[in-house]
């Protein structure tokens, strides 16, 4: 080969190169734009709450001890709900909830990295040891939903789910300690 026919490949290559390099930074821009966008517009953002818990302390005190979890509506009307995630099972193992309500769900676990998803819901979070997950949802439909555990935490994973149980706002009467549970159907 002469000398002009190598730089003119080697020009070529180059502006393969370029090419590629010029598609895939449009690529990335394009799905930055998409997570962004989603992110602003309909609720879909990565869990970003960072609250730390003691693991080991879960259970003897505070809100995540037995008594304290399930369903709870505040003086204010806030509707918190508070799920221990284990292996392999999550506490409570159904949840009551008002339709069309704004609910907060606070999630924690005492041994091993869980994921929780609600069907047909955007609740989606990983429950990850010494850590809160908080997420907040509305439920428009009412109806029981299925809570599975989507993270492998072991050999019951496939075992580990809950009942979401959306009750019509006239139905949700908490009792006098400010609790609700699931209607036994
Ligand atoms: Cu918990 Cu899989």
């Amino acid at each position: 080969m002469t000398d002009r026919s190598i730089e003119a490949s080697e020009r070529r290559i180059l502006g393969n190169e370029l090419l590629w390099a010029f598609g895939v930074g449009v690529l990335i821009a394009a799905i930055l734009g998409v997570v962004v966008f989603t992110a602003l517009t309909i609720g879909i953002n990565p869990p970003s709450n960072v609250e730390r818990i003691d693991p080991k302390a879960l259970h003897l005190s505070g809100e995540f001890a037995e008594q304290n979890l399930g369903t709870t509506v505040d003086s204010g009307g806030g509707v918190t709900v508070r799920v221990v995630a284990t292996q392999f099972m999550f506490v409570p193992r159904c949840i009551a909830v008002p339709q069309n309500r704004r609910v907060t769900l606070r999630l924690a676990t005492p041994d091993v990295i869980h994921g929780i998803l609600i069907t047909g819901t955007n609740v989606n979070t990983m429950v990850v040891p010494g850590f809160v997950a908080q997420v907040y949802t509305e439920f428009p439909h009412t109806g029981d939903l299925l809570m599975p555990c989507h993270e492998y935490c072991g050999l019951g994973h496939s075992e580990m789910w809950a009942t979401v149980q959306v009750v019509p706002e006239n139905e949700f009467k908490p009792d006098r300690d400010g609790r609700v549970s699931c209607a036994q159907r």
